[in-house]
């Protein structure tokens, strides 16, 4: 790791973490950190555990052993949320005629909040900003429905983006979308790490595509196969086991 990235404070720390949903272990001691302004792409095969190791991280699901520290606290020992934005892998895109404008998409972030006048006012210009910040905010008051597939993901991302959360983690965020909108999309998400200083963590399966953005590398395959900087992975034999391997990025274990 660089002396730079070294420096700066862990947001997040995955320790020793295992899971399995059923008899065969998804996650074997899996340990990492995510530094404040980190640009980390997780890649590894389909089933490698990534989706999976996102959740853990989120507190959706429990690890079977092992720990998640935000900020340097157990996320399991009550009180601790992490504050993390998140866009989930095939995020639904709405149907056209699905009755709710962008302002309201963005607004269901804080749904679950108590909701007085001077918060809502505070929201109103949080909604603006989030969507200002993507490039969406003329479209606030069109149907959700009706914009493109790449737009409707701008709109996701001002969710999650809304209630100011230290850290936005992206599952597989453009399949399905084309490159040039794929070049706009990541170009928003480098800006946000590096302007908004928001840290990112960016599963998929194209490193090629992130190339440019990213500052750390995941590699994923049950356990943690590499995890480094981003000059550190080119000059790396996981790389040249990826190349040589095609696509395959590492043999899948099961
Ligand atoms: N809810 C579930 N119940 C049981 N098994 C599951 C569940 N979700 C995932 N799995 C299994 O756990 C393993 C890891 O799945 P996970 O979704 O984390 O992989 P992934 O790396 O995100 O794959 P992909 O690249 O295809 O999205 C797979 O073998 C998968 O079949
Ligand atoms: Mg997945």
């Amino acid at each position: 790791m660089d002396s730079a990235a070294a420096d700066r404070p862990p947001l997040l720390e995955v320790e020793h973490v295992s899971f399995r949903y059923g008899p065969l272990p998804v996650l074997t001691d899996v340990s990492l950190a995510i530094r404040e302004g980190d640009f980390l792409a997780i890649i590894g095969p389909n089933g490698s555990g990534k989706t999976t190791l996102l959740k853990i991280i989120l507190g959706l699901l429990k690890p079977e052993s092992g720990r998640i520290l935000f900020q340097g606290r157990d996320i399991a020992s009550g009180g601790v949320r992490p504050k993390i934005g998140y866009i989930p892998q095939k995020a639904t895109h709405f149907d056209p005629l699905f009755p709710a404008s962008v302002r309201e998409v963005v607004s269901m972030a804080f749904q679950a909040s108590k909701r007085g006048l001077s918060r809502r006012q505070g929201e109103e210009a949080a909604i603006r900003r989030a969507l200002e910040v993507v490039g969406m905010a003329e479209a606030m008051d069109r149907r959700i429905g009706r914009l493109s597939g790449g737009q409707q993901q701008r709109v996701f991302i001002a969710r999650a983006i809304v209630d100011k959360p230290r850290a936005l983690f992206l599952d597989e965020p453009t399949t399905g979308v084309d490159a040039g909108t794929q070049d706009l999309f990541y170009e928003l998400l480098d800006r946000l790490n590096k302007r908004e200083g928001l840290t990112i963590a960016l599963i998929t399966h194209d490193i090629g595509i992130v190339d440019r953005h990213i500052t750390q590398v995941a590699c994923l395959n049950q356990r943690l196969v590499y995890h480094g900087s981003h000059a550190e992975f080119c000059r790396s034999d996981t790389l040249k086991e990826m190349l040589a391997g095609g696509h395959h990025l590492v043999s899948h274990v099961h």
